[in-house]
């Protein structure tokens, strides 16, 4: 298992795991300096490397999960870097993956137009996601924000009314994935095809390691939190 260490320069970052560059995205951090340490980036930039280390080792190695670490750190880093990553989501992965399917619905050779099902299952499925982060960022972390400035949230709310929710989401886009890997035909372009799937695959990834930060770290730490200000 590699973990990285604040001498990592970005360009190893990147030679070893690509897919870790939207990730260095949400702390600020791109291409431009590659030959610097990620600890001296971090600290000409102001973001805490421990807490750039603990997420990008996290990402890098699925076995690798410090959950007391992570829980250490402030709350509001957290929820910075979870508001960054449906921020991505939003406006780059999803418009991708609809960009990827009209252009593979675009190519069917067959003009039976078999891929209507796995649009509509997919329209379902971003509905019930787009729903999802709507009550994060519209009730969830407003109500983490207002324990954490005013040490008291809406009274009537509390975390365990959100807390079960990510498994729905992630079977979904599962079964999405699942359907595009055993029913696609090949009448469609196999290049817009390939990378269609491999959209979806490297958005399963992403979004497994978001929900596994929001119910295993966060969760915990408003649990935490109400605790602490409710007794
Ligand atoms: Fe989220
Ligand atoms: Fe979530």
């Amino acid at each position: 298992m590699q973990i990285f260490t604040k001498n990592t320069q970005v360009i190893d970052l990147v030679e070893t795991n690509y897919h870790l560059l939207p990730v260095l995205n949400r702390f600020g951090i791109s291409l431009g300096n590659r030959e610097m340490p990620l600890g001296e980036i971090c600290a000409s930039i102001h973001v805490d490397i421990h807490f750039l280390l603990a997420i990008i080792n996290t990402y890098h190695n699925e076995d690798y999960f410090p959950e007391k670490e992570l829980q250490a750190f402030s709350p509001t880093l957290i929820l910075d870097y979870l508001q960054k990553t449906h921020v991505y989501y939003l406006e780059y992965v999803l418009p991708k993956i609809e960009q990827l399917l009209d252009l593979l619905m675009k190519s069917d050779t067959s003009g039976k137009h078999q891929l209507e099902l796995i649009e509509k299952f997919y329209l379902q499925y971003k509905k019930e996601l787009l729903q999802h982060i709507r009550e994060e960022e519209e009730v969830v972390f407003p109500y983490i924000s207002s324990l954490l400035q005013e040490g008291s949230g809406n009274a009537t709310y509390t975390i365990h009314t959100f807390e079960k929710e990510h498994s729905n989401i992630d079977i979904k886009l599962h079964d999405l994935k699942n359907m595009v890997i055993k029913y696609i035909e090949p009448v469609y372009d196999n290049n817009i095809c390939n990378e269609f799937l491999i959209t979806l695959l490297r958005f399963e990834r992403d979004l497994v390691d978001h929900a596994r930060i929001e119910d295993k770290i966060l969760i915990p730490q408003v649990l935490q939190l109400e605790r602490e200000i409710h007794g």
